[in-house]
């Protein structure tokens, strides 16, 4: 370990089970020497098993619904006053459509889920920098990062409204970090993150799929939860201090590939296989 977030106070929001982003992120964090509280809704904290983490990680666990900015007031209150001062890097790791969870399709959405899809995955992000912003309760040179996904700018059969969220969560990191560069050097970022198996994850229709085939076409292969993990802690640090409002690719390189050998390969095998069937 590096100690790369000595004595940095951080919020984690979105670990809900090991499986979660926000929970290897919490693992990292504390490995790496930062103190943080974790966030999650009421729901989540019965139901999953944010305590187990809280205790490994010594951290305090605050229940808040992230589309409330009551919530979130008294996240960040309860934060500074556990954690002895201002906040240094924030993770908002938060995502739920209803639409999905439903499986209603894209041309077929409910507008009040819809409506729900982008004030939890979207527009809390605004929430949390908001009051943030308002409480003046980041300091100078703190890190702010949302987790997206590839989706926000590629069509990938099945996202369905989450992918209008993701642009919009993206959209938001740009523009709130102009306003708190500008005033405040502290940097907002999105980490666009490759199909990763979690309960979030595994609520997209054909995840499967999906995962194997970005795993085939990213050079590097998809990356793990554990990795994501990883790079936020980088982006926590102070070795990214100029690094702002970015949307960055962590996906092995999916991003950039348009065709691959290998998926070459199958297309023409599958040709091939077409050819046949015709002649049959
Ligand atoms: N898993 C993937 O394939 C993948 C890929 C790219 C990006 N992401 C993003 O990573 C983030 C974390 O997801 P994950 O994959 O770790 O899954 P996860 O299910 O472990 O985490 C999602 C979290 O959102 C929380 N949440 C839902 N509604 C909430 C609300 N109203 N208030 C506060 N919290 C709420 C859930 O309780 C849960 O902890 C999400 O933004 C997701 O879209 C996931």
């Amino acid at each position: 370990m590096y100690n790369l977030l000595k004595g940095k106070r951080g919020i984690i929001f979105g670990a809900l089970d090991n499986k979660s982003i926000a929970w290897k992120v919490a693992e990292r964090a504390h490995e790496e020497g930062a103190i943080f509280t974790l966030s999650n809704t009421m729901a989540a904290i019965r139901f999953g098993q944010i305590d187990e983490l809280g205790e490994k990680c010594g951290a305090e666990v605050i229940a808040a619904d992230a589309t409330s900015v009551k919530d979130i007031e008294h996240v960040f209150e309860r934060s500074i006053e556990v954690l002895g001062g201002k906040i240094d890097f924030v993770l908002h790791s938060i995502g739920m459509s209803l639409n999905v969870r439903k499986k209603r399709l894209y041309n077929d959405l409910d507008y009040n889920f819809l409506n729900k899809t982008l004030d939890i995955s979207a527009i809390s992000f605004h929430k949390v920098l908001q009051v943030a912003h308002k409480k003046d309760a980041l300091n100078k040179w703190g890190s702010v990062i949302a987790l997206s996904y590839i989706a926000a700018q590629r069509t990938l059969y099945g996202y369905n409204d989450m992918a209008d969220a993701k642009s919009l969560l993206e959209s938001i990191a740009r523009s709130f970090g102009y306003i708190y560069g500008r005033e405040s050097k502290i940097r907002i970022n999105t980490i666009s993150q490759s199909p990763t198996p979690t309960t979030a994850g595994s609520g997209v229709k054909g995840i499967d799929g999906l995962m194997d085939y970005s795993e085939r076409m990213s050079p590097l292969g998809n990356a793990t939860a554990d990795e994501c993990a990883d790079y936020c802690i980088v982006m926590f640090s102070d070795l990214t201090k100029k690094v702002t409002m970015q949307n960055l690719f962590h996906d092995g390189g999916f991003s950039s590939m348009g065709m691959s050998l290998r998926a070459m390969d199958m297309y023409n095998k599958s040709l091939e296989n077409d050819e046949i069937n015709e002649i049959e």
